[in-house]
């Protein structure tokens, strides 16, 4: 018997996840005291048992602590093992000095996780100028990729779809994506100035009028670098597009903000959003049994 510690209330996922993997919901209280401190209990008798923590890292700080004060505890109460799957794996972005003097936050939070968890598993982190997990995690790190889940969304309810990439960063995922949709692909470039600054270049889209255009990222935060990517695909003479990413991060009144401009938005349920519209819970159950 293995046992699924659920840390955010990922409900829908932890269940699938224990049916897949055939564990138990484990049983805990995991809550804060009035001044934020955390207090952990495990229900469970974990002795000898693997063990799993689904959380996903979106607003990492507190969560960081409380997988940390867990995982302890089940070492302590003798699990065989603790695993992480964290569907959204944070501070992945901070993945070089871009100042001086700045923190590589990336290597830090990864050192962190590194001392506390047997393994890691997650979806579509954000490698960039990193090529895998293993340059900066010590312990076993699996990076699935959402792709499959996306293209299969897309074969199934985007009519005629081209796959456009906001900026170049995002041309891992769009390219992968249209193979596995079986349609083109373009990748638009993007320049920013500040947090929520963002300039996207006109694309060559002439060839795709008559096509659906699916934008695809990894993140949506603010949604700038989707709504200008958009606005440019809008005035060029295409359809209004669908906004399809892996991560619901979505900074304070971005994904309205995004509606508002009459964007359907949709995203994996790595972090829970009411955008949700593609469940990761058989990839990563997948990802799982094959480590
Ligand atoms: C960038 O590195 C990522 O791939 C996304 O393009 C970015 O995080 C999106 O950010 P925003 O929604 O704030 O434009």
């Amino acid at each position: 018997m293995s046992f699924l510690f659920d840390v955010n209330e990922q409900a829908d996922l932890a269940k699938d996840l224990c049916t897949e993997l055939n564990a138990q919901l484990g049983k805990m209280t995991l809550r804060q005291f009035p001044d934020g401190e955390y207090y952990v209990r495990c229900l469970e008798d974990v002795k000898n048992q693997d063990c799993f923590i689904l959380c996903h890292l979106h607003q990492p700080n507190t969560k960081a602590l409380a997988i940390i004060f867990l995982t302890e505890t089940l070492k302590e109460l003798g699990a065989k093992s603790v695993n992480l799957i964290a569907p959204y794996l944070a501070y992945m972005r901070q993945d070089i000095r871009f100042h001086d003097g700045e923190g590589i936050s990336s290597r830090y939070f990864a050192k962190l996780l590194s001392q506390y968890v047997d393994s890691l598993i997650t979806v579509d982190p954000h490698l960039h100028r990193y090529h895998s997990l293993s340059e900066i995690y010590s312990i076993t790190a699996t990076a699935l990729t959402a792709v499959q889940p996306i293209a299969e969304y897309i074969r199934q309810h985007v009519n005629n779809p081209v796959v456009i990439g906001p900026d170049g960063e995002s041309e891992q995922w769009a390219k992968s994506v249209a193979l596995a949709a079986n349609c083109p692909y373009e990748v638009l470039t993007k320049e920013r100035f500040g947090d929520r600054d963002v300039k996207v270049s006109l694309p060559h889209v002439d060839n795709y009028r008559d096509h659906t255009p699916v934008l695809v990222d990894d993140i949506i935060s603010t949604g700038k670098t989707m709504m200008q990517a958009a606005q440019h695909l809008t005035q060029a003479g295409l359809p209004t597009p669908v906004c399809v990413a892996v991560h619901a991060v979505f900074a304070a009144g971005a994904a309205e903000e995004m509606q508002a401009q009459g964007l359907t938005v949709v995203t994996c349920d790595s972090i829970p959003h009411n955008t949700n519209a593609i469940s990761l819970a058989t990839l990563i159950a997948q990802g799982l049994k094959s480590n």
